[in-house]
């Protein structure tokens, strides 16, 4: 496989891995959930903000990808949309259960179209010297982000 997708999915693995923690916990573990939560944010919006900038862009460029590409930010904005409100919402409320379920589902929903829908455009659309300058960008954006959000 492509190294810049086998790099996408171990990201996605992460996230995967704490949202299914996240899920697990209760109301009264309200501090197990704001450290979870803490983690799924500077795993996660690095990782969303380094692909609207470094992949998104080049992909929305060709007429194979375009479509896909568009989708995927459009969910990109809804999670972020759920995620502000995860964060702004006390973690002792019930709502917070139910709310991180649907972000869940979200995001599994998202990561599912990516790897098969996308990864499969962006394979036709790009060649390897493309991939290898997104892959470079994706890198730099990602570790510039997670300075950002410390
Ligand atoms: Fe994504």
């Amino acid at each position: 496989m492509n190294e810049f997708f086998k790099m996408l999915k171990k990201d996605h693995e992460e996230v995967k891995g704490i949202l299914g923690k996240l899920k697990e916990t209760k109301e009264k573990e309200s501090s197990k959930r704001e450290d979870l939560f803490q983690k799924l944010r500077e795993e996660l919006v690095p990782h969303m903000k380094a692909e609207e900038s470094a992949f998104y862009p080049p992909l929305m460029e060709k007429k194979e990808a375009r479509e896909d590409a568009m989708e995927g930010i459009e969910e990109h904005h809804v999670s972020e949309l759920v995620l502000k409100e995860l964060e702004k919402m006390p973690k002792d409320e019930d709502k917070w259960g139910a709310k991180v379920g649907v972000f869940k589902e979200l995001v599994e929903h998202h990561i599912k179209d990516e790897e098969s829908k996308l990864f499969k455009s962006a394979e036709k659309a790009l060649d390897a010297d493309e991939f290898k300058k997104i892959m470079k960008q994706f890198e730099q954006d990602k570790d510039k982000n997670k300075k950002k959000l410390k």
